[in-house]
Order: C-alpha cells, then sequence, then structure tokens
C-alpha cells in the first residue's frame, strides 16, 4: 500500500499461547502526515505489557465487554488486548488522519474480527457520538500537550459511565502540566496509581506513570 510504503513493521510478543506477536506498522520518524501517532510510544508498551501481565494473572477478564482506546496511533494497545482477550470487543480511535493507519493495523494481524477503528477527535465535542456505552477506556501517551488536556479530560468525562474502567498510561516529561492534567481529570474521576509490582516485571520504568480512574 504506497500511503504507507516508508513505514516499518514493530512486533510486540504478548503471552497468550498459541498467539502470534502483535504486528503494527510505524513511521519510526514520527514526521510524516499521520504525525505523533504514527509511531509506538513508550507508554503504549508499558500498558499493553500490563494489560498482557494482568490477562495472564487471571485479573482481567473482559469477556463480552467493549473497550474503547483514545488516541490509539499505530493501535498498537488495543491490538495487544484484541488477542490477550478474543472474546471482547476493542474500539481503536484517533483523529481521522490516523484512522487508514488503525485499519491497515488491524490488518495486519489478520483482520482481528473483534476490532474497528472510528474517528474520535477529543476536540469536537459530536465526534465518536456513535459510540456506545463501553466497559473500559484505554489512554497511552495522551498527555504529552497541555493544550489537549482539557479536551481529553472532557471527552472521558463524556464517554466514561459510572461503571466504565479507565486506564491512562502517560510518560513524565513535565511534572507540573502533567499534574494539572491530573487535577483536572480528580473533578469528575477517582483514581489511584498502578505501583510497579502490579506492572509487568520486565516492561516498566520510573518515568512511566499508569492510572486506574473511574467516574466519581
Ligand atoms: C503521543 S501519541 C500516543 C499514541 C499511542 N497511544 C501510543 O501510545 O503509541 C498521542 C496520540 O493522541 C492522538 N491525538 C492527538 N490529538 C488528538 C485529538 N484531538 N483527538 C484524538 N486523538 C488525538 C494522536 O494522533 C496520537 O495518536
Amino acid at each position: 500500500m504506497p500511503e504507507f510504503e516508508n513505514y516499518i513493521e514493530y512486533g510486540l510478543d504478548i503471552s497468550r499461547a498459541n498467539e502470534s506477536p502483535v504486528r503494527v506498522l510505524q513511521d519510526a520518524t514520527g514526521v510524516g502526515r499521520c504525525g505523533v501517532g504514527s509511531t509506538v510510544w513508550d507508554a503504549g508498551l508499558v500498558l499493553a505489557k500490563y494489560l498482557d501481565k494482568q490477562t495472564q494473572d487471571g485479573t482481567l477478564s473482559l469477556s463480552g465487554k467493549t473497550v474503547l482506546e483514545l488516541g490509539s496511533g499505530t493501535g498498537l494497545v488495543g491490538l495487544a488486548l484484541a488477542k490477550l482477550q478474543p472474546a471482547c470487543t476493542v474500539i481503536l480511535s484517533d483523529k481521522s488522519e490516523l484512522v487508514p493507519l488503525l485499519e491497515r493495523n488491524i490488518s495486519l494481524n489478520c483482520a482481528q474480527p473483534n476490532t474497528t477503528a472510528v474517528c474520535l477527535d477529543w476536540c469536537d465535542p459530536e465526534s465518536g457520538s456513535a459510540v456506545g456505552p463501553v466497559d473500559m477506556i484505554l489512554v497511552s501517551d495522551g498527555v504529552w500537550a497541555s493544550e489537549l488536556h482539557a479536551p481529553l479530560a472532557e471527552t472521558l468525562g463524556r464517554l466514561a459511565g459510572e461503571h466504565t474502567r479507565v486506564i491512562l498510561a502517560f510518560e513524565s516529561r513535565n511534572f507540573e502540566e502533567e499534574a494539572m492534567f491530573v487535577a483536572l481529570w480528580s473533578q469528575k474521576f477517582r483514581f489511584h496509581d498502578i505501583k510497579p509490582q502490579d506492572q509487568h516485571p520486565v516492561m516498566q520504568s520510573e518515568d512511566i506513570f499508569l492510572f486506574e480512574g473511574q467516574r466519581k
């Protein structure tokens, strides 16, 4: 597909027996038309492997549930979850320019049948209105730009129901800005950090934080 001819493949192993690695095409330069979302970010790797560990431990069972990923980028996190939890429905989402890459990466994983890609722009309150109630929302590295903090917090507030679990992962780059996002988020959500000992033993970092929250 010429649109992605300069992209390279990235693979992430998951622990599920007989399951092949998650494969995504990415623009490792991150300078192409799709912007920052066309590259796999480290917080996404940490989140994907946390979901892997939870699945292996038997503490995460999403059978019959619907999971929405916001700002999916290449889709690595949501695609990993779709393989780990084949009986759940996964909706990958991002701005419109990323949807073709998400669709391409879904097909790269044998057209993962439980996974779709939609346009959901945090800055457009109408976008994503077709997405129904969801049981879980995942966001990895969604707080890297302070101008998106309010739209992201508003989107989470709009899409999360009373029982929706929200898991955020981000790499710390500017503590003051990130604290401002957390303060904004805490207006509508209660949350706790996911401790390093509960994360994947290897795929974790002292700079990458995981939080789980729910509406107040
Ligand atoms: C830093 S990247 C992280 C990508 C991916 N989650 C990962 O961990 O590899 C941030 C993502 O947020 C998306 N994004 C930026 N602004 C957005 C908006 N207004 N609405 C929805 N997604 C947005 C970008 O396109 C990009 O995919």
